[in-house]
Order: C-alpha cells, then sequence, then structure tokens
C-alpha cells in the first residue's frame, strides 16, 4: 500500500501537471501533491495557499489525493518521511528533462532509500511548463487549453485581462 509523493512548484497547476497526478492515483495507494516553495525561483507568481486552493479545486474527485504544501526549508525526502510516502513521481516531458531529474532522483535515493518512479507526460503536454503558461498568460496569449478553466481565469485576473 504505497504512498506516493508528487512533488512541484506548481505556479500554477497546468493540464500536464494533473495528467500526471491522474494517473499516479492509479497506481499508488495514495498520492500527496506536495506543493514546494523554491528558494531558487524568485519569479513566483502565487503565493502557495493560492497554488494549493487552484489544486484542490482540480483534484476533489480523486479520493486517494491530497494536498501538503511546503515552505521549502528542507530535504523534500525529509518532507516525503514526514508524509508517510516512500516514493517519488516525477514527470518527464523530453530528454531534457532526464539529466536533472536523474540527478537528483539518484541523490534522494541516496539520502533516504526512497525511490522515484519517472512518467512519461502524456504527448499532448510535453511542451507545456508552468513557467511558458505564465510568460503566455502576461503577454495575453490564450492558455485555455493548457490550464484548467479556473486557473486561466486566475492568470487573466492577475494580469488585468478578466474583462
Ligand atoms: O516544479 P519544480 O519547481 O520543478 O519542482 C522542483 C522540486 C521542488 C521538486 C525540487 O526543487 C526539489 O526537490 N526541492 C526540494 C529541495 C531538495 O530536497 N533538494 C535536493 C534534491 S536532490
Amino acid at each position: 500500500m504505497t504512498t506516493a509523493l508528487c512533488p512541484g512548484s506548481f505556479d500554477p497547476v497546468t493540464n500536464g501537471h494533473l495528467d500526471i497526478i491522474e494517473r499516479a492515483a492509479r497506481h499508488f495507494a495514495h498520492v500527496v501533491v506536495a506543493v514546494i516553495h523554491n528558494p531558487d525561483k524568485t519569479s513566483a507568481l502565487f503565493s502557495l495557499e493560492e497554488r494549493q486552493e487552484m489544486l484542490a479545486d482540480e483534484i476533489s474527485h480523486l479520493e486517494n489525493v491530497r494536498i501538503e504544501f511546503s515552505k521549502g526549508t528542507g530535504l523534500l525526502v525529509e518532507f516525503a518521511k514526514e508524509h508517510g510516502a516512500e516514493a517519488l513521481v516525477k514527470g518527464l516531458r523530453a530528454v531534457s528533462d532526464f539529466d536533472y531529474e536523474l540527478q537528483m532522483a539518484q541523490m534522494n535515493q541516496r539520502l533516504s532509500g526512497i525511490d522515484t518512479f519517472f512518467m512519461p507526460t502524456s504527448p499532448e503536454y510535453s511542451f507545456l511548463s508552468s513557467s511558458l503558461v505564465r510568460e503566455v498568460a502576461r503577454f495575453g496569449g490564450d492558455v485555455t487549453s493548457m490550464v484548467p478553466p479556473k486557473v486561466a481565469a486566475r492568470l487573466a485576473a492577475h494580469f488585468g485581462r478578466d474583462g
């Protein structure tokens, strides 16, 4: 009965993230989505609470999925242990994701014994990233096929394009 942790910044959650979370929920008994403040990312758009709210709206139909958030002051593997997760799940969009993800997976395994499971992103989402969605929304592009409707509305409101 393995619990898996799906970590990320989720700033904001995209359809690509939701694809990975929904598929992970079919393979693991429990999934904890960890919304993490990454201190290296100075370009955060939404607060941790806003990111958590947007995610909660989209995963409420998944009974074995819950959300936790971290202010990013400790190691991911310690956070995983605190929340009873024995595995990490990461989506891979392209080969370019692989080098860094492999290194993190090996470091996390060495530190804690926690294994990482990589899941290929569905091809229709392989170009998606939160940072590109933020950029497109900032310049008035249409992101409605890339994020849930409520997230698109929040982006439009944030950038003053809600009417
Ligand atoms: O959505 P992101 O920003 O790509 O997620 C990256 C995240 C938060 C999963 C990654 O930066 C992370 O694991 N941070 C926690 C700090 C940590 O444990 N670092 C060592 C990992 S080898």
